[in-house]
């Protein structure tokens, strides 16, 4: 299983500072091992600034935020898993907390999104985590297996394990500063496996598990050294070329 070290720039930048940087990450990753994978999670008016910038076969793989679970259609706003495919996309963000908490989408909605656009073709990168209220009212584990639950209903048992990866972000760690410690961080994604591999008829032990919230290049070798963490998905510490490049060196010797 590859490690995935994935950025999600949210909504920050221009397309010129987006093919700068995707162009600069480029660069640095040429260190990147057989073992790791990336992933940029782009806005959607830099995705194509993006592809163009990266060129053919980079390693830098392109993902869309957001995605809407239909093929075309009278949807204002919303883009399509085939528009961000021609746009250079393999991936997309599904259920990111903030679409959660700030657009209202519902586990239902998401699990469609998920569905949709694994069918469609785009590996899905499907976010979930709970807030402060949730863990300290001990809703830590009903809130992770009903995220879950709806998210994964439409994913069929033949769907290879390697095209959905779960993002553990505990929405208190988001943007904070303030990052699980190891000890929460091996609970909860002992729970999420055990979650899989019971939803799941195969098993599903390549599926991945990342760990998001504050990652930064200091905290990111220890990250992913835990059990059950097969990655990371960094926000604000993506957005410069130099630091997402630590990050996703992050632990390999110099
Ligand atoms: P930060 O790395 O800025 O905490 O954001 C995490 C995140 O939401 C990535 O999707």
């Amino acid at each position: 299983m590859k490690t995935l070290m994935a950025a999600n720039w949210k909504m920050f930048k221009t397309r010129r500072e987006a093919a700068d940087c995707a162009r600069e990450l480029e660069t640095r990753l040429e260190k990147l091992p057989a073992d790791r994978e990336a992933v940029l999670f782009a806005p959607f008016t830099a995705l194509a600034a993006c592809a163009e910038a990266l060129g053919p076969g980079p390693r830098l793989r392109l993902g869309g935020q957001n995605c809407y679970p239909a093929t075309e259609g009278a949807f204002t706003g919303e883009i399509s898993p085939a528009m961000l495919l021609d746009c250079g996309c393999s991936h997309v963000l599904v259920g990111h907390s903030e679409r959660r908490a700030i657009l209202g989408e519902s586990d239902e909605f998401i699990g469609k999104k998920c569905a949709f656009a694994l069918n469609a073709g785009l590996d899905v990168t499907l976010c979930i985590g709970e807030t402060l209220a949730e863990r300290d009212g001990g809703m830590l584990r009903p809130v992770l297996d009903r995220q879950l639950a709806e998210a994964l209903s439409g994913v069929p048992d033949d769907m290879p394990a390697e095209r959905l990866c779960v993002a553990y972000e505990p929405v208190w760690a988001i943007g904070t500063g303030r990052v699980a410690g190891p000890a929460e961080i091996i609970e909860t994604h002992a729970l999420i496996r055990a979650f899989l591999r019971k939803r799941f008829a195969s098993g599903k032990d390549e599926m991945r598990i990342l760990y998001g919230g504050s990652v930064k290049p200091e905290n990111t070798a220890e990250i992913i050294s835990l059990d059950n963490v097969n990655g990371v998905l960094v926000g604000g510490a993506s957005l410069r070329a130099e630091s997402f490049g630590a990050v996703a060196l992050a632990g390999l010797p110099a």
